[in-house]
C-alpha cells in the first residue's frame, strides 16, 4: 500500500508560498499532503493560514532554546513522527543548520527571489532593482549549508522595464511564485527530480 506524500513547509511571514502550496493539494494539483506547518513566529498570517486549512502547525520561539540546533532537534522529531518527505521553506527567516541539513539532504528546497547565484540573500528583489539589472526571477533550489547555494532545481525570468517600480516588480515576482513553487513541489510528489552533483533533471 502506497501512502501519501508528506510535506512540510516552514514560513515566517504572510505565507502567500504557503497558500499557493495548500491550494494545490486541494484542486490535486499536487498527489500529496501538505501535514505539517513550522514556524518560528506566532503571530504571523502563515500560522492563522495554517489554523484555517485545519493543517497541523509547530510554533517556536528561538529564544527559548538554547541554540539553534535545540529547536531544530524538536522540529527533527515532529517531522519523522509524521515521516515528513520534502521539506518546503516558504519565507522562513532562520538559517538552518547541520541537524535539519544533513538528515534531510536532497529533500528541502526554497525558493528564492531572484535567478540565483544573483543576489542571494535578504531583500533579493531590491538588490535585483537597484542594481539595474534588465532581467531578475525565481529561483527554486535544494538547500545545502550556504546561503541560497544549493544545487538549482528550477528558474523563471522576468523583464525589468522602464516604467517597473519596486512594487509593481515585486508584484510580478509574486506572480511567478504562485505557480513556479507549486508546480517544483508537484514534481517531487510525482518522484521526478533527480540529483546528480549540482546537476538536477526532471524526468
Ligand atoms: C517570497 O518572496 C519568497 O520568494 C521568499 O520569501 C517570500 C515569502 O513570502 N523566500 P510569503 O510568506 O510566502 O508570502
Amino acid at each position: 500500500m502506497s501512502s501519501r506524500y508528506k510535506i512540510a513547509v516552514f514560513a515566517s511571514g504572510s505565507g502567500s508560498n504557503f497558500q499557493n502550496i495548500v491550494n494545490a493539494v486541494v484542486d490535486g494539483n499536487i498527489q500529496g499532503e501538505v501535514s505539517l506547518l513550522v514556524s518560528n513566529k506566532p503571530n504571523s498570517r502563515v500560522v492563522e493560514r495554517a489554523r484555517q486549512a485545519n493543517i497541523d502547525s509547530f510554533v517556536f520561539n528561538p529564544k527559548d532554546y538554547k541554540d539553534r540546533s535545540e529547536y531544530e532537534l524538536e522540529i527533527v522529531a515532529e517531522l519523522e513522527r509524521r515521516e515528513i518527505d520534502l521539506i518546503v521553506l516558504a519565507g522562513y527567516m532562520l538559517l538552518v543548520t547541520p541537524v535539519l541539513v544533513e538528515r534531510y539532504a536532497g529533500k528541502m528546497i526554497n525558493i528564492h527571489p531572484s535567478l540565483l547565484p544573483s543576489f542571494p540573500g535578504l531583500n533579493a528583489i531590491g538588490q535585483a532593482f537597484d542594481y539595474g539589472v534588465k532581467l531578475t526571477g525565481v529561483t527554486v533550489h535544494f538547500v545545502d549549508g550556504g546561503m541560497d547555494t544549493g544545487a538549482i532545481i528550477a528558474q523563471e525570468a522576468v523583464a525589468i522595464e522602464a516604467e517597473d517600480t519596486l512594487v509593481s516588480l515585486e508584484s510580478k515576482i509574486r506572480s511567478i511564485e504562485t505557480t513556479l513553487y507549486p508546480k517544483v513541489v508537484s514534481w517531487f510528489a510525482d518522484g521526478r527530480v533527480t540529483l546528480d552533483g549540482r546537476k538536477v533533471t526532471i524526468k
